[in-house]
C-alpha cells in the first residue's frame, strides 16, 4: 500500500472543520475570494520587502503581482505579505543593525501563517541575507527572486555607479577637482531607474548569490530592474514555488554545503562584497550547514576575478547583463572544476545543467578563466596578533603593493573621533601610515557599519594618493574599494586586540601570507588589556539592548546566538 500523502501544510488551517475553518477562512474570503481556493491547492506566500523607504525596492508591488500571476497559472493560490524593509541609504545607524531583527520578522510570519512555500523578494543589501536566513528557520520550499540592478548612471558621458563613483566623486570635490554644481548634476544621474545598485556591490553579490546557491531562477542576478525579463523571471518563480511544494522539496535541500562552497567560489569570481562572508555563514548556520572563514580562503585561492566590474573594474551591471550575466561565470568555473555540478536549484535541474551552454558576448566585461580580470582574487582570510578570530580583506578591491605593507599606526577610537581629527592639520599622518579604527564592530557601533573603508586625510588627498592600509572591525560597502581590513575579531568593544593598538605603535600586513600582525611586545599588550575599559553602549533599552547583549562576533555570521539554527515549521497551537 503506497504511503498515506502527508497532508499540505495550509490545511492544517484553511482545511478545518468547525469554528476554527470559519476563522482562518473567513476573514480572507473578505476582499473576494471563492471558496474553492481553499480546496487543499499550494498556497503561496509572497514576502515582500516593499518600501518608500528602501528606494532599491520600491517596484516590488508591480513584481509581486507577475508573481502572482505565475501562482494562479500553476494552480497555486498566492498571498502576499510585508516584512521589515531595510533600506541601506536611510536606515541609521546602520541597516546592518536590524538584518537579524528583519530575519526574525520573516521567520515568525512564514511560520505563523498558512503557507507552503514562499517566494522572497529582496533587493537592496540586508533584505537579501535577513529574508534567506527567516526562510532558512522554517525551511518549506523557497524561492527567491532578486529586484534587479538599476541602469547604468552616465553622467557626461561616463559610466558613474552606485557608492563606488559616490566614494571617488566625494574624494574629487574634497581635493577641489570638481565643483559642487558638478557633484550635485553627478548626483541626479547616477540613480536613474529602478532597482538596486547597479556596481558589484552587496545587493548584485546577493543577487547573484540566490542565484548560485539555487535558490533563484537562472538569470536573477543581472537582469536591470526594469527590463521585462526581470517580470518574467518573477512570473517564472511564482509557477515554479507551486511545483516544489507540490514536489516537496523544501530550502534545505537546494542550500546544502555543495551549494554554499558554489557560491564562495562564485563571489570570488565576480569580486563580490566582502558582507557576503558575513551573510553566507549566517544563513549556512541557520540551515544547519557548516560554514566558516576558513572555507571562504580555502575555496576562494584559486579562483579568479573573472568580470570587469566597478567597484574592482570599470562596467556595471547592465553591462553585465548584456554580455551573459552570472550563467556564463558559472560555466566558466564548471569547466575549471570548481563548481558542485550536482547542485539542485529551485528550477529542478543542477546547477550545471543550467548553465553549461552559456554564451559569453562580451570577453571586456566578462573574462574568460584562462585570461582573467585578476589573478587569485578570492577572500583573503587574515590570522595573526592583532586577529585572532580573524580579519579580512578583498585583494580584486586592493592595491597590490599594499597588500604587503609596513606602517605606524594612527588611531581613532571610534567614528565620531574619526571625523573631528582625520582632516586635523596636526595629525601624525602620511601616506605610509595605517589608519586604524576602533569600536565600530557589531557591538561596538552596534551592528557594524560600513565605514571601513574611510576616508583619507586632505592633504593626502591632494597629493594624489588614493590609497592607504586601514583596519577596523567595520565592514565596508560592496561598492567600496581600496587596501582596507575589516571585520577584524575579537572586535575592539569586546576587548579584542584591536582595542590595544595606539598611535605610532607599528602593524604588518602580508596578504599573501594572510597575515596581519602589531609588532608590539606580550607583556605591553599585557599592560594595556589591564588598563583597558569597555565603552559604554550608546542605548541601553529595546532592540538595541538585545543586538548588543547578543549577537556574535563577525567570523560567526554576526548573528543573534539565539537565532542560529532552525525550529522548523511547526506551531503547536490554534489562535482561538
Ligand atoms: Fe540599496 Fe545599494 S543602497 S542596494
Ligand atoms: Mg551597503
Amino acid at each position: 500500500m503506497a504511503a498515506a500523502k502527508k497532508p499540505r501544510r495550509s490545511q492544517q488551517w484553511f482545511g478545518r472543520d468547525g469554528k476554527m475553518g470559519f476563522i482562518y477562512r473567513s476573514w480572507v474570503k473578505n476582499r473576494g475570494i471563492p471558496h474553492d481556493q481553499f480546496d487543499g491547492r499550494p498556497v503561496i506566500g509572497i514576502c515582500n520587502t516593499y518600501s518608500e523607504l528602501t528606494p532599491c525596492n520600491s517596484h516590488f508591488r508591480t513584481l509581486a503581482e507577475h508573481v502572482k500571476t505565475g501562482v494562479w497559472e500553476a494552480g497555486g493560490f498566492p498571498l502576499e505579505f510585508p516584512v521589515m524593509s531595510l533600506g541601506e541609504t536611510l536606515l541609521r545607524p546602520t541597516a546592518m543593525l536590524y538584518r537579524n531583527l528583519a530575519s526574525m520578522d520573516v521567520e515568525e510570519s512564514i511560520r505563523g501563517n498558512p503557507i507552503d512555500g514562499v517566494v522572497l523578494l529582496m533587493g537592496c543589501d540586508k533584505t537579501t541575507p535577513a529574508l534567506l536566513m527567516g526562510a532558512a528557520s522554517v525551511d518549506i520550499p523557497t524561492v527567491g527572486v532578486s529586484g534587479g540592478p538599476m541602469l547604468s548612471g552616465w553622467y557626461r558621458g561616463e559610466r558613474i555607479g552606485s557608492g563606488t563613483n559616490t566614494f571617488s566623486l566625494s574624494e574629487d570635490l574634497r581635493a577641489g577637482k570638481i565643483t559642487q554644481d558638478e557633484y550635485h548634476e553627478a548626483e541626479s544621474c547616477m540613480h536613474r531607474s529602478h532597482g538596486h545598485c547597479m556596481t558589484m556591490g552587496t545587493a548584485s553579490t546577493m543577487a547573484s548569490m540566490v542565484e548560485a546557491l539555487g535558490v533563484g531562477l537562472p538569470g536573477n542576478a543581472a537582469y536591470p530592474a526594469v527590463d521585462a525579463r526581470r517580470n518574467v523571471l518573477a512570473r517564472h518563480a511564482g509557477r515554479r514555488i507551486v511545483e516544489l511544494v507540490k514536489e516537496d522539496t523544501p530550502l534545505s535541500k537546494i542550500i546544502t554545503r555543495a551549494a554554499f562552497e558554489n557560491a564562495i567560489r562564485v563571489n570570488a569570481a565576480i569580486g563580490g562584497s566582502t558582507n557576503a562572508v558575513i551573510h553566507l555563514i549566517a544563513i549556512a548556520r541557520r540551515i544547519g550547514v557548516k560554514l566558516n572563514l576558513e572555507d571562504w580562503d580555502k575555496l576562494g585561492r584559486d579562483v579568479h576575478t573573472l568580470v570587469n566590474l566597478m567597484p574592482n573594474g570599470k562596467f556595471l551591471m547592465e553591462d553585465f547583463c548584456y554580455a551573459g550575466g552570472l550563467p556564463v561565470v558559472i560555466r566558466e568555473l564548471g569547466e575549471q572544476g570548481l563548481l558542485k555540478k550536482d547542485a539542485l536549484t529551485a528550477n529542478g535541474k543542477s546547477i550545471w545543467e543550467n548553465n553549461k551552454d552559456a554564451e559569453n558576448f562580451n570577453t571586456d566585461v566578462i573574462m574568460p578563466f584562462k585570461k582573467p580580470f585578476k589573478k587569485n582574487t578570492g577572500i583573503a582570510v587574515l590570522r595573526g596578533n592583532l586577529c585572532p578570530d580573524g580579519a579580512i580583506i578583498k585583494p580584486s578591491a586592493a592595491t597590490p603593493k599594499l597588500m604587503k605593507h609596513k606602517g605606524k599606526a594612527v588611531v581613532f577610537e571610534n567614528i565620531e573621533d574619526f571625523h573631528s581629527r582625520i582632516d586635523d592639520p596636526k595629525l601624525p599622518v602620511d601616506a605610509n601610515s595605517v589608519l586604524v579604527l576602533k569600536n565600530c564592530g557589531p557591538k561596538g557601533y552596534p551592528g557594524m557599519a560600513e565605514v571601513g573603508n574611510m576616508p583619507l586625510p586632505e592633504r593626502i588627498l591632494k597629493k594624489g594618493i588614493t590609497d592607504m592600509v586601514r583596519i577596523s572591525d567595520a565592514r565596508m560597502s560592496g561598492t567600496a574599494y581600496g587596501t582596507v581590513v575589516l571585520h577584524t575579531a575579537p572586535e575592539a568593544a569586546l576587548g579584542g586586540p584591536l582595542a590595544l593598538v595606539q598611535d605610532g605603535d607599528m602593524i604588518e600586513l602580508d596578504v599573501s601570507k594572510r597575515k596581519l600582525e602589531l609588532l608590539v611586545s606580550e607583556k605591553e599588550l599585557a599592560k594595556r588589556r589591564k588598563a583597558w575599559k569597555p565603552p559604554k553602549p550608546p542605548m541601553q533599552r529595546g532592540y538595541w539592548k538585545l543586538y548588543v547583549d547578543h549577537v556574535n562576533q563577525a567570523c560567526d555570521g554576526a548573528d543573534l546566538d539565539f537565532l542560529v539554527g532552525k525550529s522548523g515549521a511547526g506551531v503547536p497551537r490554534d489562535n482561538h
